[in-house]
């Protein structure tokens, strides 16, 4: 089956993947052709290339080069989606930013000129931006970070009106998510960023979308009436949603075959759930094959998430690669 071509035909925009590029991958001709099969995927993520301490890794030095070349891979092969991805997040921030006693006008101001310079650079080349990525607790209450910490809220609201501003700039139709995990289904999170939504909202700032990450555990992945539910109580507020880091982990290896079939059912649940709602634009895997997965380097012990290399194999694809087809 072929994913991407499945979405289409279900009206979504695109079945997508993240990719690590620019790395080891790209000398993986396996791993590039599947990449680069827009009948596959037909969305491309930087899974990091665009966050701050690649873009601006010295204050005011941009570097654009690695978000570029997912950029031209998303073009070249398909013309395809890329979702750029993020502007204000507490991870992976530049060393410059956090050494630093800044006053939260000085802060303001540095994220404000990343927000400008990332925004106004790529254009439309990008679908969306993730704007804040993962502002909160799973409680509900805001997350500490060192935007939080030393801005209060307020950072939040800034970086939405930053980015507007800055589309605004370049004249095109950029749009704006928040991104979040744990927020795929009902509970304090999820309430939490429903308030989000509505005090943007309220605010007049722009806001197009939430991105529910999807990031699972074989064995405790949310229904799927929860997921629907969930779905349900963001696009209430007029905005679109989408699967913007789907996988299915492991935690305990190695898996064997009734583990396989209920990761396969969670991926299927997930993207049946995203099928199923009109507001849902599109799904994207973080990453697809467990020898580049992010799993097993922030999660020790756990992994097997993706949907490509079946028994450490590298590309066969599993079961759970299948039921996302038969959901689509
Ligand atoms: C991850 C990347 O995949 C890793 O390579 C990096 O070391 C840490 O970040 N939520 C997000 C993504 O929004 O940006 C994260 O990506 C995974 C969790």
């Amino acid at each position: 089956p072929y994913l991407n071509l499945l979405a289409k035909a279900k009206g979504k925009l695109w079945f997508g993947t993240a990719t690590d590029i620019p790395g080891v991958e790209q000398q993986d001709q396996e791993y590039m052709s599947i990449l680069n099969d827009s009948k596959i995927f037909g969305q491309l993520t930087p899974a990091n290339a665009m966050k701050f301490q690649f873009t601006e890794p010295e204050q005011n030095n941009f570097t654009y080069a690695g978000g570029q070349e997912v950029i031209d891979l998303a073009k070249q092969h398909g013309n395809r989606y890329v979702r750029c991805h993020n502007l204000v997040w507490v991870t992976e921030v530049s060393e410059w930013v956090l050494d630093r006693n800044w006053t939260a006008e000085a802060l303001t101001e540095v994220m404000k000129n990343h927000i400008y310079n990332v925004v106004t650079h790529f254009g439309d080349s990008c679908y969306s931006w993730d704007v804040v990525n993962e502002a909160l607790n799973d409680n509900g209450t805001w997350a500490p970070s060192v935007w939080f910490d030393t801005i209060g809220p307020e950072y939040f609201y800034k970086a939405y009106q930053f980015a507007e501003e800055a589309v605004k700039l370049t004249g095109k139709d950029i749009k704006l998510y928040y991104n979040d995990y744990n927020i795929e289904y009902p509970g304090p999170k999820a309430t939490g960023v429903v308030g989000l939504v509505k005090e943007l909202k309220r605010r007049k700032l722009k806001i197009d979308g939430v991105g529910l990450e999807t990031h699972y555990e074989v064995g405790t992945a949310p229904s799927y009436e929860q997921q629907i539910e969930a779905s349900k109580m963001y696009t209430a507020l007029g905005v679109d949603i989408a699967r913007t880091e789907l996988d299915v982990r492991f935690t305990q290896l190695p898996y064997n075959s009734s583990g396989l079939a209920l990761q396969a059912k969670e991926y299927y649940d997930a993207v049946k759930s995203c099928v199923d709602i009109r507001q849902c634009i599109g799904m994207t895997v973080w990453d697809f094959v467990d020898k580049y997965s992010w799993v097993p380097g922030t999660f020790p012990g756990k992994g097997g998430a993706d949907i490509y290399g079946l028994g450490n194999s590298n590309y066969t694809r599993k079961p759970a690669y299948y039921a996302v087809g038969d959901a689509l």
